[in-house]
């Protein structure tokens, strides 16, 4: 049997997970130094880093055990490494662990795109995935409409021409005082709210595929300045309904466009309610299947490395220990 260690250091979370070539999940360990970042309404760069260093160790042996492997000579096949896109003091962490594993257990390593991990979550839950796939991924630093093939065939059709849609969450979470990340927060106050009380704007600049969210932004400032009396749980369900509304009509376009047999969701603004809502309803309107990823498997993780890294090993594309991190590595780059 073929056992890949994945490790995701990118951003604020220490990940290692063990799957199989039949992406079966053995373990999957998550280790987060948000509650240092919380002070800070952001990831700072250099407490991640430092976080990473003490982390990595611990958590790669958790999940080795936790796979029912021997930590010292475990039996792996390969061991594969989110190379970039992120911070690059958090990706030389987990770059540097992995070359050393690699050379100490005489393996073959991957560096695996980070992007493209989130692109394999959903085989991770759904083996039988019918292909091609318009995939929505959706983070606190990236937002794009991807058109897959089949797995490691990607074409990006669109993306920001400014803030990820989870940088915009962020950012509104941080102007209306709530803590950080704001995501979940919003999400939670826009249930108790109308969506139709604040009159937003659902911007559709940009190339037919491309998001904006920065001026969205801007008008949740700009109202709530306006108009002191409006509550809370309002301003929350108007922001968050005028970004879904932007999502689902640019990810419809899409669908008028190319031809899929599903819909997937990656990334953690997957986890909002209003948009898997929005996007299972398009979905089904469309004749499709939806995959909508378990908050585990839309949130940064290891198991989708070890999936991205699996499909690559297997088709003899290990890595070199010259291998550099690539902080700003975009998924068109990917080959
Ligand atoms: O993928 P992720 O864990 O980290 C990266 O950015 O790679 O995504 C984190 C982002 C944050 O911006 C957070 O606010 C957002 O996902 N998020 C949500 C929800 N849960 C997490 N945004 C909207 N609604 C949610 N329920
Ligand atoms: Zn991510």
């Amino acid at each position: 049997m073929a056992l890949v260690l994945g490790i995701e250091t990118s951003c604020d979370d220490t990940a290692a997970a063990v799957i199989d070539e039949n992406f079966h999940v053995h373990s999957s360990v998550v280790e987060s130094s948000i509650e240092q970042h919380q002070a800070f309404g952001g990831v700072v760069p250099e407490l991640a880093g430092r976080a990473h260093v003490t982390t990595i160790a611990p958590v790669v042996r958790r999940a080795l055990l936790d796979a029912g492997l021997d930590p010292t000579s475990p039996a792996l096949t390969g061991v594969a490494v989110t190379s970039g896109p992120g911070l690059i003091g958090s990706l030389l962490v987990g770059l540097s662990s992995a070359k050393a594993l690699a050379l100490a257990w005489d393996l073959p390593y991957v560096g695996v795109n980070h992007l493209e991990g989130h692109l394999f979550a959903p085989l991770l839950e759904a083996r039988d995935l019918e292909w091609p796939l318009m995939t929505l991924l959706v983070s606190g630093g990236h937002s794009l409409i991807v058109f897959q093939r089949g797995p490691g065939q990607h074409v990006v059709l669109g993306e920001t021409i400014d803030d990820a849609a989870g940088e915009a969450y962020d950012k509104v979470a941080r102007w209306l005082g709530l803590g950080y990340p704001g995501g979940p927060e919003i999400d939670r106050l826009a249930g108790e709210g109308s969506s139709k009380a604040l009159k937003l704007p659902v911007s559709m600049i940009g190339d037919e595929y491309d998001f904006s969210f920065s001026g969205l932004k801007t008008a949740v400032v700009r109202a709530t300045q306006a108009n002191h009396e409006v509550a809370l749980a309002d301003v929350a369900a108007s922001f968050q309904a005028a970004l879904t509304e932007q999502l689902v009509r640019k990810l419809r376009s899409s669908l008028e466009h190319y031809e899929v047999k599903g819909v997937a969701l990656a990334g953690g603004v997957a986890a909002n309610s209003a948009l898997r809502a929005g996007v299972t309803r398009l979905a089904t309107e469309f004749g499709l299947v939806t995959h909508l990823p378990t908050m585990a498997m839309c949130t940064d993780n290891a198991a989708m490395i070890a999936a991205a890294g699996m499909y690559h090993l297997e088709r003899g594309e290990a890595s070199g220990l010259d291998l550099s991190a690539r902080p700003n590595w975009h998924l068109t780059d990917v080959s």
